[in-house]
């Protein structure tokens, strides 16, 4: 898991609910970065968003204590122990923290990789990051040359953590069954239905999480299409809960609404815990081929 943030010279990052400075040149790494990523963030700064949205084309997670608080677009956990283990879920490396103060302070030791956008100037903050050159574990792998922003002088810093707390899997770079060996159970879903609408939604899948797929995507998509489990009643929401979607509820729902009436399809996404005791059984249940056509590829791909 990463987190990202703009910090002053003082590892402030925000005044009365707000950004210190908005650089253009911040803003376009920020929405480049996390593209079609996992964004982990507390309820200030998702309302300190235009409009309190999320940020289209990310799954949004927001960590809030308001127990029932539902928000269109929006994961929200109640709990840090609910959203650690929501995270357990996707791959890490796709995981970004992206604020405010309060989610920084107590997801930096998850954190593998902070990237730090350095503004050399005081911005009478009022919200803090811990000092990351005063910390052991922390230190620079990279930095950008300085930059300019109408007199302000920034930079692009890349932390690495030597010790990070394990929280989830991180990218395949190796054979998926080591990973489903070293969990005595995993959670998988499907969706309850066949025919035209499966194939509409692996499409729709497939085309979300190609821009992704250095991580473990296609595989999850091909999971959450070949499991079988016993039928639970669950929704399109808590299928987000559970896999690392980045498509928009909205096109979900159009697809769900597309098939509502359809005998071949319930709408239903059905969760199912694999056990370890059953692990062999499940693996020759899935098709492996797919899977080592993913796998190879992620290979082939990284450097
Ligand atoms: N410079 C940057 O890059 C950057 C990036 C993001 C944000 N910011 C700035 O940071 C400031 C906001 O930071 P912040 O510390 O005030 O807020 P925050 O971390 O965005 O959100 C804090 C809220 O999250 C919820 N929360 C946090 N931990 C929780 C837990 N363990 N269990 C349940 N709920 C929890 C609580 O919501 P409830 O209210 O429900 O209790 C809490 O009030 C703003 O000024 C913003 O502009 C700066």
């Amino acid at each position: 898991m990463k987190l990202i943030v703009a910090v002053d010279e003082n590892w402030g990052i925000g005044k009365k609910g707000d950004l210190l400075k908005s650089i253009p040149d911040d803003m376009k790494f920020f929405r480049e970065t996390t593209k079609r990523a996992i964004l982990v963030m507390g309820y200030n700064t998702l309302l300190s968003f235009p409009g309190s949205k999320p940020l289209p084309g990310r799954l949004n997670i927001v960590l809030a204590d308001i127990p029932e608080l539902q928000i269109p677009g929006v994961v929200v956990c109640n709990t840090m122990d609910q959203l650690l283990s929501l995270l357990e879920n996707f791959c890490s490396d796709d995981v970004y923290v992206i604020g405010g103060g309060m989610m920084y302070r107590q997801l930096l030791p998850y954190c593998d990789t902070a990237l730090i956008t350095k503004m050399r100037f005081s911005g009478d903050a009022d919200t803090f990051i811990p000092n990351l050159d005063e910390l052991p574990e922390w230190s620079v792998k990279s930095e950008s040359e300085i930059m300019d922003y109408e007199g302000l002088k920034f930079s692009f810093v890349e932390y690495r953590n030597s010790s990070p707390n394990a929280l989830a899997f991180r990218s395949f770079d190796k054979d998926i069954t080591e990973v489903f060996a070293s969990k005595k159970e995993i959670e998988f879903n499907y969706i309850d239905c066949k025919g035209s609408y499966r194939s509409d939604l692996r499409d729709l899948l497939e085309r979300y999480f190609y821009p992704i797929r250095d991580g473990v995507a296609p595989t999850d998509v091909r999971f959450f299409l070949m499991t079988s489990t016993k039928e639970e009643k669950s929704s399109f929401g808590q299928l987000l809960y559970f896999k690392r979607l980045t498509a928009s509820e909205a096109d979900f729902q159009k697809l769900n609404d597309r098939y509502r009436d359809e005998d071949d399809c319930t709408g239903r996404a059905c969760p199912v815990r694999v056990k370890k005791s059953e692990l062999d059984e499940f693996i020759t249940f899935i098709n492996k081929a797919a899977f080592e056509d993913v796998t190879a590829k992620f290979k082939a791909d990284k450097p």
